[in-house]
């Protein structure tokens, strides 16, 4: 049976017998944070950008850091290694921790509860790039600290499920008419030769590959802004992407299906995949 090792409050145990008191704030109130770290051939793409969104997220919600960065990484790594799969992607969760119900933090200390798992990094085959993908559109229901990556993810499990239900990859929301971003990933949009991004807000969750296109745009001299993008221009634009730590960077063919540009992935697409892969090499 493939019961892979995990980390859970201090010790790897197999995952059929890794478990938490029902009373965990995590389970109760969906309180608490995590992150999602690709692995490269053993090592962690971007580890130190995504240790410094755990230490925002946790911040917000206001959980002391129960671990240095170097400590993170020690236990991650534990992790990795005990997989056989080069590329996993790293899934560490933090909740407040077990506590009597009450919607305020426990008055007592609480230590809380730390799980950290990986899986084998499944990436979009060369055929779904090649053709580029599906997305619906939709308006934005969710609260309004999208920013934290909080693991009360409700608004954005029925987001990833309306798309499901429209056999697409991504739900691509709007908020008063604008974008903000997918179930799972954000979204960019290409207009003559220039990458566009909404601003770093409340409203998304700057995504670790936020920073990286930013960079990517810069050395491979593609202009980029950051601005409230309407919805009129994703539908009409040259190009839309995805990103996420999962899907890297992929092309979206059709919005409500109702082709993008040409229907087909586009020069800056293929510019700034190619430029991923270069990264990840690095
Ligand atoms: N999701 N926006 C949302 C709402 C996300 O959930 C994610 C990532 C992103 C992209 O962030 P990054 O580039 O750091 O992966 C944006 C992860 C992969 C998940 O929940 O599985």
């Amino acid at each position: 049976m493939n019961d892979p090792l995990v980390y859970l409050n201090g010790a790897l145990t197999p995952l059929s017998e890794a478990k938490i008191p029902v009373l965990d704030r995590g389970f109760i109130f969906g309180d608490g944070i995590y992150e999602v770290i690709p692995i490269y051939q053993g090592r962690m793409f971007r580890a130190e950008q995504h240790m410094a969104r755990l230490e925002r997220s946790l911040a917000a919600i206001r959980i002391a850091n129960p671990h240095t960065r170097g400590q993170w990484m020690e236990l991650i790594g534990r992790v990795v290694t005990a997989h056989d799969a080069h590329d996993q992607m790293a899934y560490l969760q933090v909740t407040r921790g077990v506590a009597k119900r009450a919607h305020a933090f426990p008055k007592e200390a609480v230590t809380p509860t730390v799980f950290i798992m990986t899986n084998p990094l499944v990436l979009p085959s060369a055929e779904v790039r090649a053709k580029g993908v599906a997305c619906v559109s939709m308006e934005d229901t969710r609260w309004l600290r999208c920013e934290i990556k909080s693991v009360s993810l409700l608004g954005n499990v029925l987001a990833a499920q309306h798309a499901a239900d429209n056999d697409a990859i991504e739900a691509i929301q709007f908020r008063d008419g604008f974008l903000t971003e997918a179930s799972s990933s954000n979204v960019w949009v290409v207009k003559e030769g220039m990458l566009m991004g909404p601003p770093k807000d409340n409203l998304i969750l700057e995504g670790i590959r936020y920073g990286l296109i930013e960079e990517l745009c810069a050395a491979r001299h593609i202009p980029f802004a950051a601005r409230r993008i309407s919805r009129a221009e994703v539908l009409a634009a040259d190009e839309v992407l995805l990103s996420s730590a999962t899907k890297e960077i992929l092309p979206v063919a059709r919005i409500d299906g109702q082709p993008i540009g040409n229907g087909e992935p586009g020069p800056v697409y293929r510019q700034l995949y190619a430029a991923y892969q270069a990264a990840k090499a690095d």
